[in-house]
This record gives structure tokens, sequence and C-alpha cells, in this order.
């Protein structure tokens, strides 16, 4: 009995050993031993794969009819700027706190500073070569004009896009869109 705990114990220090050992060695230069291939290739379909059993053979599912993802809420005011800035109430109004400010500055400076400009000057992307031949510059987002508009009105331009500029719904999800009004906010502060 002991004898065979033992033998037991060995196979399983063994099949350690491989284990540690398959997963070391310089990174880049070998592909790694696959002991458990099933562990390392993943049979999910990726998002751009053939896949025979969907309607369109792509890996990609149009959602069913008249689901929205969990948390998601429908845009309500469409194109209609005036009631969206009149509605739309920023349930983080005034907050300078610093969760607020870093991740609204993160979502502005990814998406926003090209154009507007780290500060909100304007006119960044409007000075690289190629972008000089943009028809309409990026006005500033610090201006008496902004400074103006409710923080609704800010929110739908972020959702909607203004103009030539595009919507940016797809790249700032809901909840963090409110941080970026803020932060704009605060750019309008710093600039006094
Ligand atoms: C590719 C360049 C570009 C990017 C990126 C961009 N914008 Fe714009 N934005 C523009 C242009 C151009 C206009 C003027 C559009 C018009 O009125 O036709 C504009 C207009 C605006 C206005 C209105 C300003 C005014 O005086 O009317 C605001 C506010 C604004 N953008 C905020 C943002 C925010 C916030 C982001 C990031 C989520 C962003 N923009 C990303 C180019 C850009």
């Amino acid at each position: 009995m002991r004898s065979l705990v033992n033998l037991s114990m060995g196979v399983a220090a063994a099949g350690l050993t491989v284990l540690a050992l398959s997963s070391c060695g310089p990174r880049g230069n070998k592909p790694n031993v696959e002991v458990i291939q099933d562990m390392m290739e993943s049979p999910a379909i990726k998002a751009q794969e053939y896949d025979e059993s969907s309607p369109f053979h792509r890996g990609m599912r149009v959602p069913p009819e008249n689901t929205v993802p969990v948390g998601f809420e429908p845009y309500k005011y469409g194109t209609d700027v005036e009631a969206a800035s009149k509605n739309l109430k920023n349930p983080l109004a005034g907050k300078v706190d610093e969760d607020t400010l870093v991740v609204g500055q993160k979502f502005y400076e990814t998406n926003c500073a090209l154009c507007h400009g780290y500060k909100g000057e304007g006119g960044v992307a409007a000075k690289a070569t190629l972008t000089d031949k943009m028809a309409l510059k990026p006005p500033p987002v610090v201006s008496d004009k902004v400074k103006a508009w409710t923080d609704g009105h800010l929110y739908h331009v972020i959702t909607m896009g203004q103009g030539v500029m595009g919507p940016y719904a797809s790249h700032i999800p809901q909840k963090y869109r409110w941080q970026v009004v803020n932060y704009i906010r605060f750019l309008e502060k710093q600039s006094k």
C-alpha cells in the first residue's frame, strides 16, 4: 500500500517537473511545449473566422432582434441636440476628484486631444502635414462658446458628433462619457 502511495507521489512530482520545465526557457525564440494542448488552443471561434454553422458564415453573430447588451441604455435623443442639452443631467456634476478626472483624462487624451489639443486649445491635427488640408480646423473645446453649453450639450456632441466631427459613442463607453465632460470642464478652469 505504502509503495503505491509513494509511486503515485513520484509520478505526480515528475509531472509537475515536466510542467515547470515546459514553461521556462527563452521566450519568443522557441515555441512552448504544449503539455495540455486543450489549454493552449481555445476552441472558441474568432470574430472574423469562417463559421459553417453561422447564417452568414461569419464567426461574428448579429445579436437577436430587440436585444441590448446588459447595462446598455439606448440613447434617447438621436440628433436632437436641443432636447439633449436641456434634459441630459450630469450625474457627476461638479465632481473633480482624482478618480473622475483620471478616467476623463484617459479617454480625452486617447480620443480627442489629437484634434482638440491636450489643453483643449484646438487646431492640433490641423498643424500636422496630413491634416493641414482639413477644411474645418478642429475648434478649441476650451472656449467661451463651449463654456456656455450645458454638460448635456457636451455629452451629446461626444455621443453623436457635430457637423464634420464623427460620433465617439463607440470609443467612449456610456459609463465614462460624463468623466470626459468633467475633464473638459476641468481644462476650462485650468485655462483661466
Ligand atoms: C479628427 C479630429 C477630431 C477629433 C478626434 C475630435 N473632434 Fe471634436 N471637432 C472636430 C471638428 C472638425 C469640429 C467642428 C465640427 C463642426 O462644427 O462641423 C469639432 C467640434 C467639437 C466640439 C464643438 C466645438 C464648437 O465650438 O462648436 C466639441 C465640444 C468637440 N468637438 C469635442 C470633442 C471631444 C470631446 C472629442 C473626443 C471624444 C472630439 N471632439 C474628438 C474634430 C475632432
